[in-house]
């Protein structure tokens, strides 16, 4: 029986953009023939692969045990992931490159060689020995985006003591709960950091966590807010005094392919963080084999910028793991990007000369809003290559940033994984890959992806559930201490399969297309509506920067759509306007696609790592009271989209 589409494939995106040819000529893959050796021999491919990206001390013998929900991979292989990132690229003389540009928000610079990090790493490698970190025990980081969170995480996998980063926006109990979890028993955080102008507290919500965290022995606090602080004696200790004396001499503890290298926390909205288990050989092999041949990286000359949090997994890969394995010169910001005002990503892409600039749709979307005006003050002509992670790309947010940042000649690579995959799984090869504004493409060499169907039959064609087919070396090991959810989350829904959660579609070429998370996904007079299709149709219009809709109950149609919608910077709105864009999805995806009710709103309630919160405006939509608003970025934005709805026109 053929499979039957379970989400409706409206939006026809048919703009393309073939790699361009002074790109392609320099690029490290300009052909299919990576792709065609890796279908050839998957296993064989990874072997290959983690044995040209990775050192290892001693060689695997099984390059993968697949006892399905359970992987290991690179079995009987050792290696340490700090000596990876740092001691071979010291040793083989290029210590003087450059591993950091750091730039703070307040304007303050700090240039970091390989050398240096390597020095720094060593220094506190020892420095939590001393304290009594010793292979295997777990170690909390709670810090702003300042050199030292780098040197901590590699302090901490060049002792084998996995660490659980908290992202430094979150509350004093997310902090709790996850060093409960893990049972931390050192905290490394910062008095505070810079945000906006000004500085924000870590120190006090970390005391307020450790009240309740009995795990924690020691807390090292690196001085960065330069705010009054409390430090309890014989627990809190300064980084730079304990630093003072601390010698850089540490060797790297040679690992299992298979040890613990982190926890990272996903919030589910629902229910307990799950603690992401991530280990040690098929983690790095997966982060540097993606960020060298996604970014198409040349280390000797491309400066390169992940402008996301090191507290979620894009950072942990992608400005940490994977770039420091390759050797590169990354770029990274403390603060946010209209602090002191909206050009100040640009301003630092002119200035490093940055090639590389890998950020989130949320950004794009913001910098739409703001207007041309801002990258148009910069010389922008260094970079050569673009990407985007965390969310469905509406195609006139590419477009904008093809033109706009990338001057029409830098492909832009649309990346999909999750904290679950650790490393990228489905995205184009910029050298290769004829892009598709709004589709990320293909499954990378040697990972398969599927679109199913309700009953798990696969489509050649047309919308439904993503799942992944084979293991792949980053993905995650588990739910720390609770293997039963792990397998209930993943591996359950689909036989044989890992479901992501993920909506998408396959069109007529094969490319994929995300549609968002299938919890988000409405039900229309019986239609199966993504919102991301809706949205994209909306951005599609001339005026909107942004866009998120949600299916509210209706008596008549199941689900009615509701639209919250932001014009771009500048553009009034009244209710000819609405009627306007509603007319105007209508053309593009259909009458059924068209919402119902448009919100006009200057910002849409999205988590801390920028995704929309489709739920809380399901609760506003639905007159309900909001659910759990602990992950909101925000929290005045809901009011304020609150009284706009109260005062929005219903159209029939
Ligand atoms: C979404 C971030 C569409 C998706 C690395 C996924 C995307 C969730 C994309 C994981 C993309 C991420 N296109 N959707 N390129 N990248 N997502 O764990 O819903 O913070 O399941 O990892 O973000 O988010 P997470």
């Amino acid at each position: 029986m053929a499979a039957e589409p379970t989400i409706e494939a409206l939006y026809l995106e048919d703009r393309t953009f073939p790699p361009p040819e002074e790109f392609r000529r320099n690029a490290l893959i300009a052909d299919a023939k990576i792709s065609e050796e890796a279908e050839a021999d998957w296993e064989g491919f990874w072997a290959k692969q983690a044995r040209e990206l990775v050192s290892w001390s001693t060689d695997f013998d099984t390059v993968l045990e697949w006892k399905l929900p359970f992987a290991k991979w690179f079995v009987g292989g050792r290696l340490n992931v700090s000596y990876n990132c740092l001691d071979r690229h010291v040793e083989a003389g290029r210590g003087d490159r450059v591993a950091y540009h750091w730039e703070g928000e307040p304007g303050d610079t700090r240039t970091i060689t390989y050398a240096d990090l390597h020095t720094e790493v060593g220094k506190f490698a020892n420095v939590l020995k001393s304290l009594g970190v010793e292979k295997g025990d777990r170690v909390a980081i709670y810090m702003p985006m300042i050199p030292e969170l780098p040197v901590a995480m590699l302090a901490c996998a060049r002792l084998g003591a996995p660490h659980s980063v908290v992202f430094g926006g979150f509350s004093s109990d997310a902090l709790r709960d996850r060093i409960n979890d893990a049972e931390a028993k050192v905290l490394i955080t910062a008095d505070g950091g810079n945000r906006r102008g000004s500085v924000f507290p870590l120190k006090p919500p970390a005391d307020q966590a450790i009240a309740e965290a009995p795990s924690i022995e020691h807390v090292i606090v690196v001085a960065r807010g330069k705010n009054d602080v409390e430090m309890v004696e014989g627990r809190d200790h300064w980084y730079h005094e304990l630093m003072r004396d601390a010698s850089p001499d540490c060797p790297p503890e040679p690992m299992d392919s298979e040890d613990l290298l982190y926890l990272l926390y996903t919030s589910g909205t629902t229910a307990k963080p799950k603690g992401i288990m991530h280990t040690t050989g098929g983690y790095l092999t997966q982060v540097a084999f993606t960020h060298k041949y996604v970014f198409d990286l040349h280390p000797d000359t491309d400066v390169y910028w992940c402008a996301a949090d090191i507290g979620w997994v894009t950072g942990h890969s992608y400005i940490v793991y994977g770039p420091l394995a390759n050797g590169a010169t990354s770029v990274i910001y403390e603060g946010t990007p209209d602090t002191p005002n909206r050009d100040r990503l640009w301003s630092i892409v002119e200035k490093y000369r940055v090639t590389t600039l890998y950020t989130a749709p949320t950004a794009i979307r913001t910098f739409m809003k703001w207007g041309p005006q801002e990258p148009e003050q910069h010389d922008l002509s260094s970079l050569r290559l673009l990407g985007s992670v965390g969310e469905p790309i509406n195609p006139e947010a590419w477009v904008w940033y093809w033109q706009h940042i990338g001057g029409g000649r830098c492909p832009v690579v649309d990346t999909w994984w999750q904290t679950e995959t650790g490393a990228i799984m489905i995205s184009p090869l910029p050298g290769v890959t004829t892009l598709k504004p709004g589709s990320a493409t293909f499954p990378l060499p040697g990972i398969a992806a599927e679109v199913v169907d309700e009953q798990g039959n696969r489509f050649e064609k047309g919308g439904g559930y993503l799942t992944l087919t084979r293991p792949w070396p980053s993905m995650l090991r588990g739910i720390y201490r609770d293997p039963e959810r792990y397998q209930e989350t993943y591996w359950s829904r689909f036989a044989g399969r890992y479901f992501a959660g993920d909506g998408a579609k396959v069109d007529d070429d094969g490319y994929l297309w995300l549609l968002g998370r299938v919890d988000d996904v409405m039900n229309v007079s019986g239609h199966r509506v993504s919102t991301t299709e809706v949205e994209s149709a909306l951005v599609d219009h001339q005026t909107v920067a942004e866009a998120a809709v949600v299916g509210a109950k209706d008596e008549t149609t199941g689900q009615a759509i509701i639209a919250f919608v932001t014009l771009k910077g500048g553009i009034e709105h009244d209710a000819a306007h609405g009627e306007m864009l509603r007319e105007h999805v209508a053309a593009k995806i259909g009458r059924f696609g068209r919402p119902k009710t448009i919100i006009f709103t200057d910002d849409l309630p999205k988590t801390r790592s920028g995704k929309i919160m489709r739920r809380l405006l399901r609760d506003v939509a639905e007159g309900r009271d909001l659910g759990d608003t602990t992950t909101l970025a925000d929290p005045a934005v809901v009011d304020e989209i609150r009284r706009r709805s109260q005062t929005s026109p219903t159209e029939e």
